[in-house]
């Protein structure tokens, strides 16, 4: 028999899609300036579903940034407090000649709903709301536990607004544990818990050459070329096996244990599979000595997202750029600190710079990599609810993405966070065709559902 909340959430499936969609349309870019009302918009949204669900004390708290979104519900004397996290911004939409339908006019197509931020993370985030929803519909306007929801509109962009709110008012956001619903399960029909996440550093580096400008028949072969130089700066960084080629870089990265490293292996893991159908390439790169998902979950990387600059038009243009930059990011494992990362990072690049050239390497975000210990009574529950709802043991996996603001959780208010997340490897996250499965978003409500009335009963 589903409980009473369970059943009303399944009574409800088709409006909660509704809802969602109508969520989806709004355009929350956050890193893009022209869609700082949309980002508004879409808290102010949130703000008032929460309002209507029966959550207190909702309020928008400013940032310098995009506001957080904060609602609590805090009656449940000698339970558990679960602060509910999530992200109602989202990544930009380009390239947009590849989606199949526009990427905020959320669309139903193979079982998904297909729009960007569907899982990444409005899908996601919303499952939480609907699972108050319904507990709270069901039992009178109480939840089984106490329940805390802080929503931000910056994760994309390195969470700074969040980050400083928990670090100066910890006491408003106090809790037993976290929330979070913004991972994948490992495979489909697989219920999964992430417990570890990558770190990150994501930098700049701007490179000058001459004064302005220049005509590249008068002045090539005896002028500095900073796109030149950057490609040969960071050809250095990295070698043709994916090592890091940073001094020092590898001194702090911790192995996983041997239990973890046993776990990984026996996860349903097909290489061939992977190449083929979520990377699409010929070849997987990286360090050989270590299996992909070590690589993915457990090694640094370094990467290059981007180097603006210099003549991107049609046709041809002659110029020797005065200045061009590179976007570079670097993922970190435990125990790297971003920090010192950075500094070795730095130190590095700017001795290779070559002559004639200018260097002015730049931290834009950071975050800490971490890893939750699984032994609680919160990892426990979030377990059994996914299993009973999945009919399948719930598997642990790291993962190689970052959401900076767990570690803020572990540092300052000392609580560990619940990883559920309800996305699938091929849900294209960051890129066209985002989508979330339907038959998880109403999965994901059920094993949330679930989670608290397991925590509930104590
Ligand atoms: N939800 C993702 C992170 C993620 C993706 C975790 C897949 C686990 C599995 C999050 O929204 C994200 O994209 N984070 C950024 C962080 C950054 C901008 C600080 C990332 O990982 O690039
Ligand atoms: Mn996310
Ligand atoms: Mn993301």
């Amino acid at each position: 028999m589903p409980s009473p909340a369970v059943q009303f959430a399944c009574d409800n499936q088709p409006r909660f899609l509704e809802q969602l969609k109508g969520l989806l349309r709004i355009p929350s870019v956050s890193t893009l300036p022209e869609h700082r009302g949309d980002v508004r918009r879409t808290a102010e949204l949130l703000a008032a579903e929460l309002e209507r669900i029966g959550l207190e004390h909702v309020a928008l708290i400013e940032t310098e940034g995009h506001p957080l979104v904060y609602a609590d519900w805090l009656h449940a004397h000698g339970r558990p407090t679960c602060l509910c996290y999530g992200h109602y911004d989202v990544q930009p939409p380009d390239p947009l000649e590849e989606w199949i339908s526009p990427p905020f006019e959320p669309t139903e197509r193979n079982g998904s709903l297909y729009a960007r931020g569907a899982v990444d993370d409005k899908g996601q985030m919303y499952m939480h709301l609907k699972a108050l929803e319904s507990l709270l519909r069901v039992q009178g306007g109480r939840l089984p536990i106490n329940v805390r929801v802080i929503l931000e509109g910056e994760e994309e962009v390195g969470g700074e607004g969040i980050a400083s709110f928990v670090q100066k008012h910890p006491e408003r956001l106090q809790a037993d544990f976290a929330l979070i619903s913004d991972t994948e399960m490992f495979a489909p029909d697989l219920p999964t818990l992430c417990v570890g996440l990558r770190g990150m550093i994501y930098t700049e580096i701007e490179a000058r050459g001459a004064a302005t400008d220049l005509h590249s028949g008068m002045y090539g072969g005896a002028a500095p070329n900073p796109f030149f130089a950057l490609c040969q700066v960071l050809a250095q960084l990295k070698n043709s096996d994916g090592r890091i080629l940073i001094p020092g870089i590898y001194d702090d990265v911790k192995e996983p244990s041997a239990g973890e490293l046993a776990a990984w292996r026996s996860l349903p893991f097909d290489e061939r599979e992977f190449l083929r159908h979520e990377v699409g390439s010929t070849a997987l790169t990286g360090e050989p000595d270590f299996s992909v998902l070590q690589r993915l979950w457990a090694r640094p990387t370094l990467e290059i997202h981007g180097m603006p600059g210099g003549f991107t038009g049609t046709g041809a243009k002659t110029v020797i750029p005065a200045k061009a930059a590179a976007k570079v990011s670097m993922r970190l494992v435990p125990d790297m600190a971003p920090q010192k990362t950075f500094q070795m990072y730095k130190r590095h690049v700017e001795s290779l710079c070559p002559k004639g050239i200018s260097l002015d390497v730049r931290l834009i975000h950071s975050g800490d990599p971490i890893v939750i210990g699984v032994d609680n009574p919160y990892v426990q529950a979030a377990t059994e609810a996914m299993q009973e709802v999945f009919g399948k043991q719930t598997v642990f996996v790291r993962s190689g993405g970052s959401i900076p603001i767990v570690g803020d959780f572990e540092r300052s208010l000392k609580i560990p966070s619940v990883m559920m997340g309800f996305g699938l490897p091929d849900d294209n996250l960051h890129a066209p065709n985002e989508k979330f499965s339907i038959a998880n978003f109403y999965r994901g409500i059920e094993s949330l559902i679930g989670f608290f009335e397991r925590l509930g009963h104590g």
